[in-house]
């Protein structure tokens, strides 16, 4: 009787070190979450740190009733300030104040819509806005955030003096792992450390760049950190479309349409970063927000290049300074093409198809216009044409006009 009591404990103190060690060894970020780029909304850009429970129910019902959900929009994510002090085991508690009814009700009510629920922290001791971050506790976390049913981790880098960035995210992703629920672990730590060298098997997207600005082309000083306009996002990419694919994305940071920008310039920044890959991350309130930003914010056809199943970040093709050319090889042999205008006036431009071949090296996808003729779509205006006449395109100041190429037989 004894006996078989010790060999039953032995076997199980046995299986439970195999099981440990197997865990440890196989902790691997949770697949099949970002195939394509993640699409969804964050708080911080329109809300900062004033948020609630009611804007968060309030976004997930406009999500659904603007058709954004439709259009492929998943992700409400809860950014910075949703916390108060963890309790005296260090389990960490929402604000009492702002979000009374607790995270899990709340996840019940985003995963009724059909839509998923993303919550943010920081690898360091205290958020960026001062509330308690993760480290010491990742697995208590990672645990909590199961319990409540959060689908989508948004990770910081604040406050992390000497600690590794590989070690950390890692650390997150494992905690993520044996908490047995699948999470997407998006990447925030501003490209200060090449997470596109050693980020691939660790989160599913990664910022590259300090934080997002709604201008077009400015830098706006914090004193010791600037936040960008979309044109500095953009040139800040210069190198990185080679790290970007499915599972593992070059994260441009959260969309500012609908927030004060001109039409135009919304529309570019919606058009760069679906073509570049990008995460698609509204960052506006969907509660009031315009026709027109709605409108953008939905165009299937510009989603379309971005949730492309080849994953291919978009390629600078033409550089005229003031006038770029970007072009997406996209599944079925089709192509994204955007003509971006820099400048501050509108540009009358023709293109000779015929006279550049295109060539991305990278992906190994080619066009020679000579042998090959494509029927075009304006994306934006509905104009139709083919390759075979030179485009002449009039592109507005701060703008684009992006087109998709389909070979025709
Ligand atoms: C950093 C991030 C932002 C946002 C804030 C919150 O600046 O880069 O996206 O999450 O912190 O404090």
């Amino acid at each position: 009787m004894r006996a078989t009591t010790h060999k039953t404990l032995l076997s199980s103190v046995l299986i439970a070190l195999a099981a440990l060690f197997s865990h440890a060894a196989s902790a691997v970020k949770s697949p099949g979450l970002a195939d394509t780029p993640p699409m969804g909304w964050n708080s911080w850009n329109h809300f900062d740190c004033e948020i609630n429970e009611q804007i968060i129910r309030d976004t997930a019902d406009a999500m659904v009733e603007s058709g954004m959900k439709d259009a492929g929009y998943e992700y409400i994510n809860i950014d910075d300030c949703w916390h108060d002090e963890r309790d005296a085991q260090g389990v960490i508690q929402p604000s009492k104040a702002h979000f009374p009814s607790g995270m899990k009700v709340l996840a019940d009510y985003v995963h009724k819509k059909g839509l998923k629920l993303g919550i943010y922290s920081d690898a360091g001791a205290t958020t960026c806005a001062g509330r308690p971050g993760s480290r010491g506790h990742e697995y208590q976390d990672a645990l909590t955030y199961a319990h409540w049913g959060i689908d989508y981790v948004k990770y910081d880098w604040c406050n992390t003096e000497n600690i590794n960035p590989i070690g950390a995210y890692t650390t997150m992703r494992d905690a993520i792992h044996a908490s047995g629920r699948p999470m997407l672990l998006s990447i925030c730590e501003w490209g200060d450390n090449k997470p596109w060298d050693w980020a691939t098997d660790i989160g599913h997207a990664w910022r590259t760049t300090g934080d997002i600005y709604p201008c077009w082309d400015c830098e706006f000083s914090h004193g010791s950190w600037s936040s960008w306009g979309v044109l500095r996002i953009l040139d800040k990419q210069d190198g990185l479309r080679k790290y970007a694919g499915p599972g593992h994305w070059n994260d441009m940071d959260m969309l500012e349409v609908g927030n004060g920008m001109t039409a135009d310039e919304d529309r570019a920044h919606f058009s760069i970063w679906a073509m570049l890959a990008s995460p698609l991350i509204a960052g506006n309130d969907l509660r009031t927000m315009s026709e027109q930003t709605r409108q953008i914010l939905t165009n299937r056809d510009i989603i379309a290049l971005n949730q492309d199943a080849l994953g291919i970040q978009a390629m600078k093709y033409i550089d005229e300074g003031d006038l770029e050319i970007w072009v997406k090889p996209l599944a079925g042999g089709d192509w994204g093409f955007m003509f971006l205008n820099r400048a501050d006036i509108a540009q009358k431009y023709r293109h000779d198809w015929r006279a550049h071949l295109v060539k991305d090296d990278i992906s190994n996808h080619q066009i020679d216009f000579a042998q090959t003729t494509f029927h075009w779509r304006d994306l934006w205006q509905g104009r139709e044409g083919d390759t075979r006449k030179p485009l002449a395109a009039e592109i507005p100041a701060h703008g684009v006009v992006v087109l998709r190429l389909t070979p025709v037989d």
